[in-house]
C-alpha cells in the first residue's frame, strides 16, 4: 500500500522532468545562411566544383538553415537514431544541387553537404519540420529572398568592385524589411569581400524575422563583390 502511494508522484515527477527537458531541447529561431558562390572560389583555399556535372549558378546558393535559441546558443545534433535519408527528398534533389551545392575540396555531390546540415541542426527542428519540410523550407526561403536581385536593382553587382557594407544591408533591409548580417572572407590577396548573408526566420521556417541578436561578425566598410 505504502509503495503504491509514493509510486504515482514518483512518476509524475518523472514525466513533468521529460516535459520540461524536451521543451528545452526546441529552438526560438532560424538563422538561414547564403553564400555566394565567387567568394568562396577566389580564396587561397579555392574550391571545387561538384562531381554531378551540375556547376552552382552565379546566383547566392544556401549554406543552411540553423535553428538557434534567444539566449545565443544554439542546439545541435538532435536526434542520432534519424540521419539524413536522401530517399526522403528525392523530388527536391535536382533543386538542391543547383541551389545547394557545396564547393568544399575535394568536390562532391552535396549528398555530404545534406547530411551533414540534416544531422546537425535539422534534427534540432524536426518536432515542426521534418527532413523533407526542413530542406524545402530551405528552397523556398532562397527564393523568397532572392538577394542577388535585391543587390542588383541597387546596382550593385559581382564585378569585383568595392561595395559599402552598410549600404548592402541597408538595400537588404529596405527590400525585406529585417536587418541581415554579412560576413566576410578574404581572397587570395587578402582583401576582405562578401561571402555569407545571415538572415533571421521564424520556428516554422517560413517567414524572415528581425533577429533577436546578432554575432558580431568582422567585415571591413568596403568589401569587395567578386565575379563568379
Ligand atoms: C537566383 O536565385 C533566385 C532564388 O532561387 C531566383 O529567383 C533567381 O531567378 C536566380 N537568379 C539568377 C540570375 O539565376
Amino acid at each position: 500500500m505504502k509503495s503504491k502511494t509514493f509510486t504515482f508522484p514518483f512518476i509524475s515527477l518523472l514525466l513533468l522532468l521529460f516535459v520540461v527537458l524536451s521543451v528545452a531541447r526546441s529552438y526560438d529561431f532560424f538563422y538561414f545562411v547564403q553564400q555566394w558562390p565567387g567568394s568562396h572560389c577566389d580564396t587561397r583555399r579555392g574550391c571545387c566544383y561538384p562531381t554531378t556535372g551540375i556547376n552552382p549558378e552565379a546566383n547566392f546558393t544556401i549554406h543552411g538553415l540553423w535553428p538557434n535559441y534567444d539566449n545565443g546558443k544554439y542546439p545541435h545534433d538532435c536526434d542520432y537514431k534519424n540521419r539524413y535519408d536522401a530517399t526522403k527528398i528525392k523530388d527536391l534533389l535536382p533543386k538542391m544541387q543547383t541551389k545547394w551545392p557545396t564547393l568544399e575540396c575535394p568536390s562532391a555531390d552535396g549528398s555530404k553537404l545534406w547530411a551533414h546540415e540534416w544531422n546537425r541542426y535539422g534534427t534540432c527542428s524536426e518536432s515542426i519540420l521534418d527532413q523533407h519540410s526542413y530542406f524545402r523550407a530551405g528552397l523556398d526561403l532562397q527564393n523568397k529572398a532572392n538577394i542577388l536581385s535585391i543587390l542588383e536593382d541597387a546596382n550593385i553587382r559581382p564585378n569585383g568592385e568595392l561595395y559599402s557594407t552598410k549600404h548592402i544591408t541597408e538595400v537588404i533591409k529596405e527590400a525585406l524589411g529585417v536587418l541581415p548580417s554579412i560576413e566576410c572572407n578574404r581572397d587570395a590577396s587578402r582583401n576582405p569581400q562578401l561571402f555569407q548573408i545571415y538572415l533571421c526566420v521564424d520556428k516554422l521556417g517560413k517567414d524572415f524575422i528581425d533577429c533577436p541578436f546578432y554575432k558580431k561578425r568582422k567585415c571591413s566598410p568596403e568589401i569587395e563583390f567578386p565575379k563568379f
